[in-house]
């Protein structure tokens, strides 16, 4: 089981669009995917993949315990799972909440997700969790950052994104420091940029000339079919239509480069892992 977090401090930047997206391309693949949706926003489980959460929502397992498994909902999409994100969360965010075991407190669930969904779903397996985060370094931002083993951080390339992109690189340092040193950088992602205009060129040129390897080859270049994609509740590996070929094939190139980088060799039925 890998368990990568999607965070960057800026809001906008794609967080929940790769998420979704990601998801959807790994799901194609036959691995079991579960998303975890950790922004009091709701946007990846409400408004992406249209999931609600149930009585036993995921701020109720971080603040009162419980087993996790019980939170975790089908989606429409085979292999595909997630936790949708509650209002509960936004008293943790805020610090209102305290919850016992702190910045640990997801690791600690996650470490016993596979037993808590074999009882309550029987479900025996998972190969990939994609955790969302909110557009702040925060407690839940933590949290999902302190139970991952990757970071894969969406990038507005522009000015105001780069900034955002510093901070957002500290604060995983400051979460490999503190809480998980075996955390890893998986990459960064260029996203919602137009390669054919100077100025989107020039500023993935900055970013990569900073950053290096560390940028996936993959860019998601900007489209209305993503944004379409989404608002239809449905990622764009599974829309149909010839037009949302091109923009399924970019996250398949993610794919490809998201399993070089993680040491899955081939990917498919999730059975090959290095
Ligand atoms: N490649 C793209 N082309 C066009 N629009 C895009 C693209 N990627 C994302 N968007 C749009 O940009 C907006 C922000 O995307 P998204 O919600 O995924 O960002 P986010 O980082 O999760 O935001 P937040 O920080 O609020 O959680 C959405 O309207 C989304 O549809
Ligand atoms: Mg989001």
């Amino acid at each position: 089981m890998v368990v990568v977090t999607l965070a960057n401090l800026k809001g906008g930047s794609a967080k929940s669009t790769t998420t979704f997206n990601l998801a959807g391309v790994l799901s194609e693949a036959g691995f079991r995917v579960l998303c975890i949706d950790i922004d009091p926003q709701k946007t990846l489980g409400e408004a992406f993949f249209g999931v609600y959460a149930g009585q036993t929502a995921l701020s109720t397992v971080l603040i009162e315990d419980g087993l996790i498994g019980t939170t975790v909902q089908a989606t429409n999409f085979a292999n595909l799972q997630i936790i949708p994100a509650d209002d509960g969360l936004k008293a943790i965010k805020s610090g209102q909440t305290q919850i016992e075991g702190g910045e640990l407190r997801l690791r600690s669930c996650l470490t016993r997700i596979k037993a808590d969904i074999d009882r309550t779903n029987n479900i025996n397996q998972i190969d990939w969790i994609l955790i969302d985060c909110p557009p702040s370094l925060d407690r839940l931002t933590m949290n999902a950052l302190a139970a991952s083993d990757y970071v894969l951080i969406p990038v507005d390339p522009g000015a105001g994104g780069r900034g955002a992109l510093g901070d957002t690189i500290e604060y995983v340092q400051s979460a490999q420091r503190w809480y998980n040193p075996t955390l890893k950088v998986l990459g960064l992602l260029i996203n919602n940029t137009d390669p054919r205009t100077v100025y989107d060129q020039a500023t993935e040129e900055v970013v990569r000339e900073t950053y290096g390897e560390l940028v996936f080859k993959t860019i998601v270049t900007a489209s209305v079919r993503v944004r379409e994609s989404s608002e239809a509740q449905v990622p764009l590996v599974y829309c149909e239509g010839s037009e949302f070929v091109r923009y399924a094939d970019m996250y398949r190139a993610l794919r490809k480069e998201v399993l070089q980088r993680t040491g899955w060799q081939r990917g498919m039925n999730g059975q090959e892992k290095n």
